[in-house]
């Protein structure tokens, strides 16, 4: 079904159900947010201290209308004058992905309005597009999320060339595993960097996998698992016993901190170099850390480029940044009634 071009004058109606939230928005052609709804699971996970699939696609389930409702009833538009149908087919938790593709088509074909797929880490990295002000394409590309470390070449917002990624977890897990062990809580990323804010960064020498090899790739188990042994010594299970200070958590968690930073930025700097860009954008959960702001704005400076950091709103799972599908509009880039998910392999895509 292509969209004629007097059409394009109209909203569309995004939805995002990847991994633990459900969100919609409704943008319209120029960008501008008209409504947005994200229902966060966190509470549903938080005693589990990680995702579990099976719970998140029930949620999905239970939630997927009420946020798309809300989004549109905010934005004061009805579905008559919806243009498109965005929705995010991979990568992510197949039941979580297919709750939110199945209400997309289901939509699409109800309203007879057409399709569009939303790729979730490149969503990520538009996010960045919509929090600047100029055209941050070409540039390096670098999507720190829950379940993905990857490193992109953007000629475009949709022109994307994957140049590595994590072989094993993703940043985002790595924090969430190290709050787990320190009992920290879920989502663990921003309880871990705000003890590492009060902790000493050179306390614990954790390893920096991959941080001089001549590829893209990531590896954040090894860090992990340095960061375990730490705490409980190899071998041993139960961290509920564990008897550390309250100084000793923020050591392990700014000295973790630190590991992850400095091979984050160090590799995403080093693809700027490769691909002679001038601009760094960085998007996905992780992104909201403030030691890796501060540290990936430092070493911009100090090299000469630019780096466009998603604001902090737009880091974690929206459906604002599936605005993206604007730009596949744009070439008449639609999906088929046919659309089928594609699920969380961690490479590639
Ligand atoms: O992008 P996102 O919402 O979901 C995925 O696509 O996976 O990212 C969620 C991840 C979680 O692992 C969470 O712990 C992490 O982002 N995160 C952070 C911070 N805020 C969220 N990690 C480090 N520091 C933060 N401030
Ligand atoms: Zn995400």
């Amino acid at each position: 079904m292509a969209l004629g071009s007097e059409s394009f004058h109209m909203p569309i109606l995004t939805i995002e159900s990847t991994c633990d939230e459900t969100a919609a928005a409704v943008i319209s052609e120029t960008g501008a947010v008209l409504g947005d709804c994200v229902a966060t699971q966190e509470a549903l996970h938080e005693k589990f201290r990680g995702v579990v699939p099976e719970v998140a696609a029930r949620a999905h389930l239970e939630r997927i209308l009420p946020v798309i409702d809300s989004a549109l009833k905010q934005s004061g538009i009805t579905h008559r004058e919806i243009t498109a149908i965005a929705v995010a087919d991979r990568p992510g938790l197949a039941g979580s992905l297919l709750v939110g593709l199945v209400a997309a088509k289901t939509l699409a074909i109800a309203w007879d309005k057409p399709l569009v797929a939303v790729n979730h880490l490149h969503a990520h990295l538009y996010a960045c597009q919509l929090s600047s002000e100029h055209n941050v394409y070409p540039c390096v590309g670098l999507v720190v999320s829950g379940g993905h470390t990857s490193l992109y070449h953007c000629e475009g917002p949709i022109d994307l060339t994957y140049l590595g990624g994590t072989i094993d977890d993703a940043a985002g897990e790595a924090f969430d595993k190290v709050a787990a062990m320190l009992q920290l809580g879920f989502p663990g990323g921003p309880a871990v960097s705000e003890l590492a804010s009060q902790g000493n960064r050179q306390a614990y020498d954790f390893p920096r996998s991959l941080l001089k090899a001549d590829h893209f790739d990531f590896s954040f188990s090894g860090l992990k698992t340095a960061v375990r042994y730490t705490i409980v010594g190899p071998g041993h299970q139960d961290f509920s016993k564990i008897t550390l200070t309250q100084q000793s958590k923020a050591d392990i968690c700014a000295s973790f901190e630190a590991a992850v930073v400095e091979v984050l930025v160090a590799k995403s700097s080093r693809a700027v170099n490769n691909y002679q860009c001038e601009r760094l954008i960085v998007g996905g959960g992780v992104a909201a850390n403030r030691y890796l702001r501060e540290q990936l704005q430092q070493n911009a400076t100090a090299n000469g480029y630019e780096v466009v950091i998603a604001d902090i709103n737009l880091c974690t799972d929206n459906a604002i940044m599936g605005a993206i599908a604007l730009e596949k509009i744009k070439r008449n880039e639609f999906a088929s009634i046919d659309l089928d998910i594609t699920p969380g392999l961690q490479r590639g895509f």
